[in-house]
């Protein structure tokens, strides 16, 4: 899994510093290539030299030295597999998270395509902070994996939660991400997000509250896993993904045929959408006045996408429920022909619409039911993913 890897390891100023050396020695005898990169702050604990002699390969502590060795950070990043930052610090975390790129590992890491990794150390009080705990959720919801810390025993003396994990669990987790990043490649895989809208008039729609962003992070998590997506999308405030094709639809109706067409290669279709299942009968042509005092709208049925697309794809709906969500899931499962669905509570306002976390219970075909925490709506979409690549690969 690691031999010919190139793996970037970023080494920021925590005491734990000198823990890198044996993670970037442990990387190298597993075969993979280790381009290690200092922050100026590490260079005061552990020397750039215990790096090198360890990989046998350039150690790059500045932006300006990098154009001497001829490595740029774009370089670095365009050939990284993998990106490890251990031990991290509070205030890497949060220039990374700020998107700031003043040195040489920021920039790496900003530029980078390739899965990143971040094993924090730091004082507990540190870790606890509102400021740090926020920083963290917003690479987590990126798509960064992070690894601790642990609780034990701090440079300060205390003991605490603040610990770099062991070296053995970063190196685990570099293995799972790497198999990860690549277990969907070959693949094509069709996203729905957003709430569809169905015209009354040309100024009004009958919409829904969907926001898209559980549809958005499927669709950049099997993007990371190698597949090739097409994410078909109602209306949203979201900013278009990198690399990913992106169709733009209104209605139920629109959906339905762009659906209709992607999935003809696709190994797997997860209609993240809530779509609409009524729509005004007759649009009015032009826009309504306010005549009467009251108005009536004649409504009938949207097509059921996912009921009547067939083919021999993965399928994957959703379950927006606000009572009984298993049994409720369980009856939709079997009418739309699913092998997963995946319920929420939209009662719950950390799972409801808009929120950037979820929390979800998945059920197959099988009846097997997978009650998850609350996690972000991307560490859903990697644990919804897992499920679909096995699917995938035993079909
Ligand atoms: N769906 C669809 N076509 C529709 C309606 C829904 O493909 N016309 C899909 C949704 O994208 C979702 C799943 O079916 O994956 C949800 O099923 P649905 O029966 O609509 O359930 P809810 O949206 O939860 O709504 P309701 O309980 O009102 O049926």
């Amino acid at each position: 899994m690691l031999a010919d890897k190139t793996v970037v390891l970023g080494v920021s100023g925590s005491i734990a510093a000198y823990k890198a050396a044996d993670l970037a020695s442990k990387l190298t005898q597993a075969g993979a290539r280790v381009n290690v990169v200092m922050t100026e702050a590490a260079t005061r604990l552990v020397t750039p030299l215990t790096f090198r002699s360890l990989t046998g390969r350039p150690v790059i502590t500045s932006l300006w030295e990098s154009s001497e060795s001829g490595i740029g950070h774009i370089t670095l990043a365009d050939t990284a597999d993998i990106v490890v930052i251990a031990p991290a610090t509070a205030n890497v975390i949060a220039r990374l998270a700020a998107g700031i790129a003043d040195d040489m590992l920021t920039a790496t890491v900003l530029a980078t395509r390739a899965p990143v990794i971040i094993a924090p150390a730091m004082h507990a009080n540190m870790f606890h902070n509102p400021v740090t705990r926020d920083n963290l959720a917003r690479l987590r919801a990126r798509g960064f994996t992070i690894v601790g810390p642990v609780y034990g025993r701090l440079a300060s003396g205390d003991t605490g939660e603040g610990r770099l994990v062991e070296i053995e669990q970063i190196i685990d987790a570099v293995r799972e991400v790497l198999k990860r990043s690549a277990d969907l490649s070959g693949r094509h895989i069709v996203v729905t997000a957003g709430g569809t809208q169905e015209p009354i008039d040309p100024a009004r729609h009958i919409g829904n509250r969907s926001s898209g962003k559980m549809g958005h992070a499927l669709a950049e998590a099997a993007r990371d896993r190698g597949a090739e997506v097409t994410l078909i999308t109602a209306p949203t405030h979201l900013p278009e993904p990198a690399g990913i094709e992106v169709i733009r639809v209104r209605t139920a109706t629109e959906m339905r045929e762009a659906v209709v067409e992607a999935v003809k290669e696709a190994s797997a279709l997860i209609m993240a959408a809530a779509v609409a299942d009524y729509q005004p009968k007759n649009p009015a042509q032009a826009k309504i006045q306010k005549q009467s005092p009251g108005l009536t709208l004649e409504l009938v049925r949207t097509p059921d996408i996912l009921s009547e697309v067939k083919g021999s794809f993965i399928k994957v709906g959703f379950a927006a429920e606000s009572e009984d969500l298993v049994a409720n899931a369980r009856k939709k499962l079997a009418q739309k022909g699913l092998d997963l669905i995946v319920a929420n509570d939209i009662t719950e306002p950390e799972s409801g619409f808009g929120a950037d976390t979820n929390k979800v219970t998945i059920l197959d075909k099988q009846g097997n039911v997978e009650s998850l925490p609350l996690m972000s709506k991307r560490e859903v979409a990697e644990r919804i993913l897992d499920r679909v690549v096995g699917l995938v690969l035993t079909k």
